[in-house]
Parts: structure tokens; C-alpha cells; sequence
């Protein structure tokens, strides 16, 4: 349960090894979190990169989990719930950016790519969601992307599958509302991670470390979405109403 002050003092993490999730949990450490339970598909990784943590007196706990086993999600998430919960927050972040240059050249890869990234997100998600109604409170905390705001040629196959990610995720949150949970989409932009690892930064680029500062925020603020950085927002309002032959030149 969230103490007095409504602080998150239990989290489920689905993508547990994820930079953006490993640094939100750091700063909830230090506001009074005190079990994080770390689902993702190498436990052995995910308890290494949570050392910090688990050195700042924060229960760790790693389980598997893979997210293109969508049939295992909801077995896997109840165990999850039974065990250890409940949860203050459920923190969605397992994805995959993969290679446009390499989907062109293997459709099957695409294909895995939108399962990872869509259909184990909406398997999951519904799987929080039924645990989140039950317990009568709690935010589940999905990560987007501004990649799903308008379709790029460099990364639309990973773009298209966080527009369907980010529609599911404010559905589920219209379809929890008034149970006591919530939850909050966060739209990052480029955020310098192994995943972007070797890429050019985009403008606007953060650490994990900034985008997890955004969802502290939203949290306390109960947002339904955080764009991170915040002036992404208004960037993204102009992007969407150009013209495609000017969009088509840019390099947002
Ligand atoms: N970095 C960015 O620029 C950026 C921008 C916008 C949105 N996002 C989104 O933010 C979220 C977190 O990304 P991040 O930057 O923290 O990247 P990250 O450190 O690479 O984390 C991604 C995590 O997803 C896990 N994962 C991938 N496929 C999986 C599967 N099939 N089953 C279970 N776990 C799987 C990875 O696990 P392994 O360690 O086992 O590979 C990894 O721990 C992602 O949803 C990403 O799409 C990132």
C-alpha cells in the first residue's frame, strides 16, 4: 500500500532489466519504496543491475517473464499479485526498438517485433489491469513513445506498434476508471539507453535518469499522460499537422 503521503512502497516491474525502469525505482528508494518485484526473461541480469537497489534497502525479487509469451501473462501476473502484492505501481517497460533496415529484409522479425512491443503489451496490460480492479488501487505506468505519434520512415514497424500500445493503454485506463487503479502513459523521446545504444541523440534526448524524474511526477500528480520531456508535447501538436512533404524532411 501506498503510506500516508501516497508514496509507492511496492512495484511490479514487467521488464524489469529496462534503464528507465531500474532508474524510477532508484528514486522511489529514496522516498520509501521497499519491495520491487523485477519480472523479466534473464532473472540473473535483472538482480545484478538491481544491486543499487537492493543496496538501498529495497526487497528485490526477479521472476521470469517473457513478453512474447502471451498466453503465460495472466498466470504469470496473478502468481505475481498473490505472492508479493499488493502493488502501488505496476511499471510496464519491456520493448524492443529493433532495426527498420533489417524488418525490410525479414518481415518475420517485424512481425516478432510488433508482438514484443504490441501484443505482450495489450496480454500483460490486461493482466495488471484484472489485478489492479481487484486490489482496488494502484497505477500501472506504460511506456510509449513518441516514435507512435506520427509514423517515421526509419522506425515505423517499432512506431506503429507503440500507437496501438499507447490507444490500449488509455482504453485500459478509461475501463479502470472509478476502481481505485489508474493508469499513466509516458511518451518519452529519444532517452540515451542500451537501446538507443550507438545512435545519433535526437533533439530533446534525456537520460533515464530524467525520464524517471517525469514519472515520479506524473505519479504524484496523477497524470494519464507524460510526455518527457514536457515541451515534446507541443513539438509533437506542430508535427501532427504538417503538411508530409515538409514532415518528410525533417529529422524530429
Ligand atoms: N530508450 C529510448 O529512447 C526510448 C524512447 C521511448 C520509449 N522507450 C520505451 O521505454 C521502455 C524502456 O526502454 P529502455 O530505454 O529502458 O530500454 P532497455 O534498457 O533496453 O529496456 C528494455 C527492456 O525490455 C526487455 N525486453 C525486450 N524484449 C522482451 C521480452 N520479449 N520479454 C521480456 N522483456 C523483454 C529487455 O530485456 P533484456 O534485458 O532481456 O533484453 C530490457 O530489459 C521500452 O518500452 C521502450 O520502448 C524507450
Amino acid at each position: 500500500m501506498t503510506d500516508a503521503l501516497g508514496r509507492v512502497r511496492s512495484a511490479l516491474v514487467l521488464g524489469g532489466g529496462s534503464e528507465i525502469a531500474l532508474a524510477t525505482l532508484d528514486r522511489l528508494a529514496i522516498r520509501g519504496l521497499r519491495r520491487a518485484v523485477l519480472l523479466g526473461r534473464r532473472p540473473e541480469v535483472m538482480r545484478e543491475a538491481a544491486r543499487e537497489l537492493a543496496s538501498n534497502d529495497v526487497e528485490v525479487i526477479t521472476l521470469p517473464f517473457d513478453a512474447d509469451a502471451v498466453d503465460t501473462h495472466q498466470a504469470v501476473i496473478a502468481d505475481a499479485f498473490a505472492r508479493y502484492g499488493d502493488f502501488d505501481l505496476v511499471l510496464m517497460t519491456f520493448g524492443t526498438l529493433g532495426d527498420q533496415a533489417t524488418f525490410e529484409s525479414d518481415p518475420a522479425a517485424a512481425g516478432h517485433a510488433a508482438i514484443t512491443n504490441y501484443a505482450g503489451a495489450v496480454s500483460s496490460g490486461m493482466a495488471a489491469g484484472v489485478s489492479l480492479r481487484a486490489q482496488g488501487h494502484g497505477s500501472l505506468v506504460v511506456l510509449s513513445s513518441v516514435a507512435g505519434q506520427r509514423p517515421r520512415r526509419d522506425n515505423y514497424v517499432y512506431g506503429s506498434a507503440k500507437a496501438g500500445l499507447d490507444a490500449f493503454a488509455r482504453g485500459l485506463g478509461e475501463a479502470l476508471h472509478g476502481t481505485g487503479a489508474h493508469v499513466m502513459v509516458v511518451r518519452p523521446g529519444f532517452v540515451r539507453t542500451k537501446m538507443t545504444a550507438g545512435m545519433k541523440p535526437r533533439v530533446f534526448a534525456q537520460t533515464a535518469d530524467q525520464v524517471a524524474a517525469s514519472i515520479v511526477k506524473g505519479l504524484d500528480g496523477g497524470a494519464s499522460v507524460v510526455w518527457a520531456p514536457a515541451p515534446l508535447r507541443l513539438m509533437f501538436m506542430v508535427l501532427n499537422i504538417l503538411p508530409q512533404s515538409i514532415f518528410r524532411r525533417l529529422k524530429a
